[in-house]
Parts: structure tokens; sequence; C-alpha cells
């Protein structure tokens, strides 16, 4: 495929010409500036039998330099940019028409963002924030993209979720909802697609050591939580956020491991749990239908244990990861 692109947004216009090779997959990734999705779209570009062409989206291509380094040599001939706001009709419309023949073999829908606090001190805007992003944006996403793939009968739909789409985890209230809206969503469309022969998938990782990491502690040691009380607001800063720091430092995955655990697998799987230290914490919650298990093995963790539970993460850690394996789809 030889089809030339329009960029466009935040005032930037420029063109790009995309040079998928007959053969090369064309992989569309939303939230290329950092992180995860820029580590894929690199990975993919890489790949030795050159099997994809990476279109690689960004919201703003003033962020554009780190991946345009992490590319190299592979910018402009497997990897091209456009601009793509998941949150903006239009920006996905236009993204998607600029594609030759909107033809998109795979979706990577990675974009984005967190949000830690108490409930009682976040702005139901903040929140609403979250869900058009997190969850319309995807599905703004598939709305776009799917339709074409049913046509042809083939394709591949890939969403970065997280663990906290199936464990819900303190003070991470809202940014959980809405990764649990999309393994719901998730779950309901991949039957139906199975039928048109397109594969959904979901990928739920642990703590990646990204921006959203360094977004999320900043976010809390500014966080002056209006209308939360003291106690609350202690438990936040004081209890919740070393706890989550350990959490990072003992388990957090980098980048490439997930990027790798989605593309060095021979055949596409519904669920992918990237980290395999999560994998016993989920079969805890799906052992007990009551779900006081969870709630209490958590409230135990969290506020009885204290310094304890740097220990039992420490012991878990070295308990799973010798045995249990990451689990890999690839982009096919
Ligand atoms: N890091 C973790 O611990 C972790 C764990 C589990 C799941 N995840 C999930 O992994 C995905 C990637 O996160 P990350 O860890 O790589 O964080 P990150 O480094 O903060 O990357 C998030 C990306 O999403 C982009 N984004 C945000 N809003 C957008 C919008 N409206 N339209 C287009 N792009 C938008 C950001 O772009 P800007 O540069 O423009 O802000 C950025 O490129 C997210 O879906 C996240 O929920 C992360």
């Amino acid at each position: 495929m030889d089809g030339i692109m329009q960029i466009t947004g935040g005032g930037q216009k420029s063109r790009t010409r995309m040079m998928a090779s007959p053969g090369q997959k064309v992989v569309l990734i939303t939230g290329c500036s950092s992180g995860i999705g820029l580590r894929m779209a690199v990975m993919l570009a890489h790949d030795e039998q050159k099997r994809y062409h990476v279109i690689a989206t960004m919201r703003d291509l003033k962020r554009k330099d780190k991946l345009v380094e992490a590319a190299g040599d592979a910018y402009g001939k497997t990897l091209s940019l456009a601009v793509l706001d998941v949150c903006n009709d239009e920006s996905v419309k236009q993204c998607i028409n600029g594609i030759k023949d909107r033809h998109v073999d795979v979706l990577i829908n990675n974009a984005g963002i967190g949000l830690v606090g108490p409930v009682e001190s976040i702005p139901i805007e903040e929140m609403k924030k979250v869900f058009e992003t997190n969850f319309f944006g995807v599905i703004r996403m598939i709305k776009e993209v799917m339709p074409d793939m049913k046509k042809r009968q083939g394709g591949h739909i890939i969403v970065v979720s997280s663990v906290m789409g199936l464990q819900g985890v303190v003070f991470n209230d809202v940014y959980a909802a809405s990764k649990f809206a999309m393994e719901g969503f998730c779950e309901s469309l991949a039957v139906q697609l199975l039928k048109f022969n397109v594969t959904l998938s979901l990928i739920e990782p642990g703590p990646v050591h990204t921006e959203f990491e360094a977004k999320m502690i900043q976010e809390v040691k500014q966080k002056e939580c209006p209308g939360a009380d003291p106690e609350t607001v202690n438990y936040f800063k004081n209890v919740y956020l070393p706890s989550s720091i350990d959490i990072f430092t003992l388990l957090g995955q980098t980048p490439d491991d997930v990027a790798r655990v989605m593309i060095e697998a021979k055949r596409p799987r519904f669920r992918n749990l990237t980290n395999p230290f999560y994998t016993p914490i989920v079969a805890l919650k799906y052992a007990d239908e009551t779900g006081s298990l969870s709630v209490n093995a958590f409230y135990h963790m969290l506020f009885s244990m204290g310094p304890l539970m740097h220990v039992c993460i420490t012991a878990m850690k070295y308990l799973t990861c010798g045995c249990l394996r990451s689990r890999a789809i690839s982009p096919n």
C-alpha cells in the first residue's frame, strides 16, 4: 500500500506518506507520545520481518520527539505519525479517512489517563474526563474501524485495559470503574466479532514504569483533597501513597515487558495479564463468590499489616515469578 495521510490537528498541518508494502499489516496505535504506546509502536516498526506498517498516533505532534528518536531508521519507513485525539470525533474520523482505503488490520487502543484520590474530593467533571478517554475514547475508535473490519471479514482489535479492570484498588475507584466498563464492553463485543473473523484482545498490565506512574505520584503529593475528611486524606497520603510506590518499585514492569507480551506469541487470546504476580490475586476474587475474601484481604494488606506488606509482596514476587509465565498475543 502506498497511501498519503493527511495529518491535522492543534493548528498543525502536515502530510506524511505511508509506505506499507503489499502483505504488510497496517497497525494503528493510540497514545504513542510516551510509555506503552510508544514502545509498542517502536517494537512493531522494528519487526525483523517487516510485517507491520505502524501508524503511531498522538494528540499533540509537539510530543513526537521521543518516539521519532526511538524509532530511528524505521521512521518514515515502517512507522508514520498521525494526530489523533480519542476524545474528539472529528480527529478520529480525519485520521482514519487519511489512511488509504481506511484499511486498518490491527487497532491498538492504548491511550488512557489515570485518576487517584478520595471520591468525595474529585469533581464529577474530572471523573467524566477519565471515562471520556478510557471508555468512550476506545468505543469511538472501535466504531470508526470495526465496520470496515467486519466487511473485510478480518482484523484484530487490542485494548490496553489494566489489572484494575478485573480487581478494584483503593483510591483508584473511578479509574478502575472506567477499565471495568471497558472489560464488560469487550467481553460482550468479542462474541459478535468472532462471527466476522475479527479478534478482540484485552491486555491487563499491573504497574508499569511510565509517565502514568510519575503523574500519579505527583498528583497525590499536590492534591489538597477538598471535601475529604482529615482521616481519609491521611489514609490516602500516608498509607496508600507509600504502599503504591512500594508496589511500583517491587512489581513494576517496563513498557517493553508489556509490549513484548503483545508481540511475541503465535495466537491472539482474549485476556492477557502481563504480570504473573496478579494471577493469584484475580483467582482469589473468582474463588469466592461472596467477594468478601478479596475485600478483606486488601483491607488487611493496606490497613492492618503496614510495613509487613512490603515483606509479603516481596515474598509473593519470588513465589510467582519463577513458575508463572507471561502470556503473549501477537497482532495478526
Ligand atoms: N502505567 C501503568 O501502571 C499502567 C497499568 C495498567 C494499565 N495502563 C494503561 O496503559 C495505557 C498506556 O498508559 P502508559 O502507562 O503508557 O501511560 P502514559 O505514558 O501516560 O501514556 C498515555 C498515553 O495516552 C495518551 N493520551 C491521553 N489522553 C489522550 C487522548 N485524549 N487522545 C489520545 N491520546 C491520549 C497520552 O498522550 P499525551 O502525551 O498527549 O498526554 C500518552 O501518550 C493506558 O490505557 C493505561 O490505562 C497503565
